[in-house]
């Protein structure tokens, strides 16, 4: 039987949050037995910011020993770097040419990054989502595991695969948004109306999954809550609060109402102490190989060049049937 398709990414932008695990490394890890998993490295996305050129080779490879880290495993799941397939990059021109202006302007996560980098609103920028488009529909990808903040870009995917099908007939599967129920947007600990970012200015807002055990508890106990002391879920009123608990129930497999019940009678000094606890012992494993597998980049290069390989043949068959039918020679 043909298993279903996946397909997804992260920027390697470095200092990765847990909202990004959260969200979605930590469930492409259970996707492994049930899907064929294409895992891949967004580097070519993070050119829409300046980088440094060695710190961005270094992030794209720590990365890699992240996924690996956090339990994704090359033998089940195919793990390569998005600018090492050029595929990403041909079949992005193409649809660049389906894709209108008007729909990119559209997309919020533009609006918030052209107010982030009024110095550097590049092109790149804009069409950013139809690279991403490109990534997902190259690998006739059914699921596409993702936070809440893809959610936009998806549907624009579909939306141009929808426009290419109709002209030149079937030739990309419509992929669908895998967003989870619990954790898909993580809020920020020290604002909880805006989401935990990798790129926060305000200091204790976001968990990175590097840090330490005591930066992790410090920061969960600075965290801004309301003054009245019930463990309740209510995004409404009580952001902070509400978003200990899913993070809380993310990882422990708990409901908002068994996180509530377990913690009826205590008050939010006992809570974010458990909340950082588990996240704490959560992150101590992923940090360990971590640590081991950044030291054994021979073998990291094992696994991108396996994998590119293999995404190749895959892109290749896609993007051949895409030239066919426009007519490039
Ligand atoms: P990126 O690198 O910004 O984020 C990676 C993943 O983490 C999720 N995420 C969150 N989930 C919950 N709470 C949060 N606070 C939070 N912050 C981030 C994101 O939703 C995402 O799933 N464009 C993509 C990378 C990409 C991609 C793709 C993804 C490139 N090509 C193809 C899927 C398919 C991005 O910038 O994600």
């Amino acid at each position: 039987m043909n298993k279903k398709v996946i397909l997804s990414g992260v920027q390697s932008t470095g200092n990765l949050t847990l909202g990004n695990y959260l969200g979605a490394i930590s469930n492409w890890k259970k996707m492994q037995e049930d899907y064929e998993c294409n895992y891949m490295i967004a580097n070519l996305h993070t050119l829409t910011i300046r980088n440094n050129p060695e710190t961005l080779r270094n992030n794209t490879l720590n990365l890699l020993a992240l996924y690996l880290a956090a339990g994704i495993d090359p033998k089940k799941s195919n793990i390569f770097i998005q600018s090492q397939v050029p595929e990403h990059a041909e079949l992005n021109w193409v649809l660049n040419c389906y894709t209108y202006v008007g729909e990119l302007s559209r997309m919020t996560q533009f609006k918030d990054k052209s107010a982030k980098h009024a110095d550097n609103i590049n092109s790149g920028l804009f069409t950013y989502p139809v690279l991403m488009a490109a990534d997902i529909l190259l690998y006739q990808a059914d699921l596409v595991p993702v936070g809440e903040d893809q959610r936009q870009h998806l549907e624009i995917t579909r939306d141009i695969a929808e426009r290419f099908n109709n002209l030149y007939g079937e030739t990309f599967k419509m992929p669908e948004g895998y967003i989870p129920k619990i954790a898909a947007r993580i809020m920020g600990l020290q604002d909880p109306t805006s989401k935990m970012s990798k790129s926060s200015s305000i200091p204790n807002d976001s968990i990175f999954l590097n840090d330490e055990p005591d930066v992790i508890m410090s920061k969960f106990k600075k965290a801004v809550t309301d003054s009245e002391n019930i463990v309740r879920y209510d995004t409404e009123n009580k952001p902070g609060i509400s978003n200990l608990i899913s993070i809380y129930g993310a990882i422990s497999g708990k409901t908002n109402a068994e996180v509530e019940k377990e913690f009826e009678g205590k008050g939010y000094g006992d809570f974010k102490k458990a909340v950082a606890e588990c996240v704490i012992e959560e992150l101590r494993p992923l940090q360990t190989k971590y640590k081991e597998l950044v030291s054994n980049p021979e073998y990291l290069k094992q696994i991108y060049v396996e994998g590119a390989n293999k995404a190749k043949e895959k892109a290749e068959k896609t993007l051949k049937d895409v030239y066919s039918k426009i007519g490039l020679v």
